[in-house]
């Protein structure tokens, strides 16, 4: 696998107090009110002569020697935001995308804790220079930069390069995650994804564990054998552990890893949602990918994570409908569509998961195609059972700039419409609220550990590139739950809000 994820690793990134020499292309932060910096060389009137008045979203570059300086947009100055900073910092290094050697000035970031701008902006720059190059033999479209320099005052240096060291880790993960989901279905199955978890995790400090085809079988874990059984690749799962001294408390994280979707024998029509399967595994790829920040980022949580790694493919083996299939937990499930299959990948994994008595269980899925209809191609669906979990992981959302809405967990109107003659349920729920009925199915493999649940279906990919985001697959949710560990807490009782 050709890793453009390196590209974010690779750049050095460093903080000086003023711009050094080789940095060809320099930002400067501009509010729309204030002083502007004297290097950028064009001052307030000269700006707004060309339209910039300092409002998010605005750039301006002016020719500056043998280089080029932008004056970029960051909006009112008192109530400025970090989501408008990174999002800044990303269309800057778009823009900047010929140039090697970038550096941000951050002087005019004065009111923003030096930690926090220096991360938002070094995460920024790296995320909107992530380009995944693939297949093409000509390469040219790649990520050029090199080197990302900050440009702070001395007092706020020390800060600002905590910071941005931060903003690496969590880039380099989301770009991972990215880099993962776009790789060609045949370039990346089940055992490929382990391998590189077990590379990973020696690499970042975790314990690792991968089950086979045959363990999965001991284990009983019907969902995972009963999707794969049609595939010529074997399954993998793989267990993920990242374990502080003296823990918070226990995160649990569930990812769905579907590494081709085509719906098996209910198999899905050749159209560009079904090309997009080969990005089924984008949960499995995001709590890899925020498994591999932790250590770095000196999360105080203990966390385990599973992904739950096979394709579902159509086959004269393959899953049959009204099969009945035996889960982890022991529950049975009459499989009524092939393609209804995350949800029994995630049962297994859910069922482990429980066994190990955590604090609080997420997991993240490309599950139902609902859930894009539902909220579109920007914004996850998030329901949970624990309204305080549900909580922290709405604050993480917000936090990061991963946008969810919670709908409602109405097990007592719609656990009906799974109810199965010849099972304990069936595997779907009927065409209407399919993303709530998915989920009641998952709580029956969470018992009392409180539980949240994101649908990623929705911006699992983007059709173009955007602030922090690339054409491609997204990362969705990496970073979010990078945020949920690091700022994780056993979560109080109490039931989740419902309709
Ligand atoms: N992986 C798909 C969901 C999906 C659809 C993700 C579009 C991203 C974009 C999932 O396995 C699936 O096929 N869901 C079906 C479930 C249905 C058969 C109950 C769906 O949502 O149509
Ligand atoms: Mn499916
Ligand atoms: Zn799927």
């Amino acid at each position: 696998m050709f890793d453009a994820s390196q590209s974010v690793a690779n750049v050095n990134v460093t903080s000086t107090k003023s711009v050094p020499k080789g940095a060809t292309a320099v930002a400067y932060a501009v509010a729309t009110k204030g002083t502007v910096a004297r290097q950028l060389g064009v001052n307030r009137a000269g700006l707004a002569a060309n339209n910039f008045d300092g409002k998010v979203g605005q750039m301006l570059a002016v020719p500056n020697g043998e280089g080029v300086a932008y004056a970029v947009g960051v909006g009112d100055p008192d109530s400025i935001d970090l989501a408008a900073v990174r999002t800044a910092a990303a269309n800057f290094a778009r823009a900047a995308s010929k140039h090697a050697h970038l550096a941000i000035n951050l002087a005019d970031l004065g009111h923003l804790d030096a930690k926090a701008a220096g991360h938002a902006v070094a995460e920024g720059a790296l995320l909107g220079s992530y380009r995944y190059v693939g297949l093409k033999n000509d390469e040219s479209g790649g990520a050029k930069l090199t080197d990302l320099t900050l440009v702070a005052a001395d007092k706020r240096s020390k800060g600002v390069r905590q910071g941005a060291d931060d903003g690496l880790v969590v880039a380099r993960a989301a770009a991972l995650a990215r880099e993962l989901a776009n790789t060609p279905p045949t370039y990346l199955n089940a055992k490929d994804i382990a391998l590189k978890a077990v590379e990973i995790a020696a690499a970042t400090g975790l314990d690792v564990e991968v089950f086979n085809k045959d363990q999965l079988t001991q284990m009983g874990c019907g969902g995972m054998i009963g999707v794969n059984q049609g595939s010529t690749e074997p399954p993998r799962m793989v267990k993920l552990s990242y374990s502080p001294r003296n823990p918070t408390g226990h995160l649990a994280m569930v990812g769905k890893g579907v590494m081709y979707d085509s719906g098996g024998i209910s198999l899905k029509p050749s159209n560009p949602d079904h090309i997009a399967m080969k990005m089924d595994m984008s949960g499995a790829a995001a709590v890899l990918s925020a498994m591999s920040a932790l250590k770095a980022l000196k999360c105080k949580a203990k966390v385990t994570a599973w992904l739950m790694c096979t394709d579902n493919m159509p086959s004269g083996s393959a899953l049959k409908l009204g099969d009945v299939l035996t889960m982890r937990n022991g529950k049975t499930v009459e499989i009524h569509n092939t393609d209804a299959e995350g949800r029994l990948v995630l049962a297994d994994g859910l069922s482990l998961a429980v066994e190990d008595k955590p604090d609080g269980i997420v997991d993240i899925a490309t599950l139902t195609g609902s859930a894009l209809r539902a909220l579109g191609t920007e914004i996850a669906c998030l329901l949970g059972t624990n309204q305080d979990f549900v909580d922290q992981v709405k604050n993480s959302s917000a936090e990061v700039d991963e946008p969810v809405w919670q709908l409602p967990m109405e097990t007592r109107r719609y656990r009906k419409l799974l109810d199965s003659a010849v099972a304990d349920m069936r595997n779907i729920g009927g065409p209407y609220a399919a993303t709530i009925t998915a989920s009641i199915f998952l709580t029956e493999f969470t018992g009392d550990v409180p539980y949240a649940h994101l649908d990623i279906a929705g911006p699992m990919e983007n059709q173009a590139d955007s602030g922090v985001q690339a054409k491609g697959a997204s990362g969705f949710g990496t970073r979010l739950l990078i945020d949920l560990a690091c700022n994780f807490t056993p979560p109080a009782e109490g039931a989740a809000h419902t309709a």
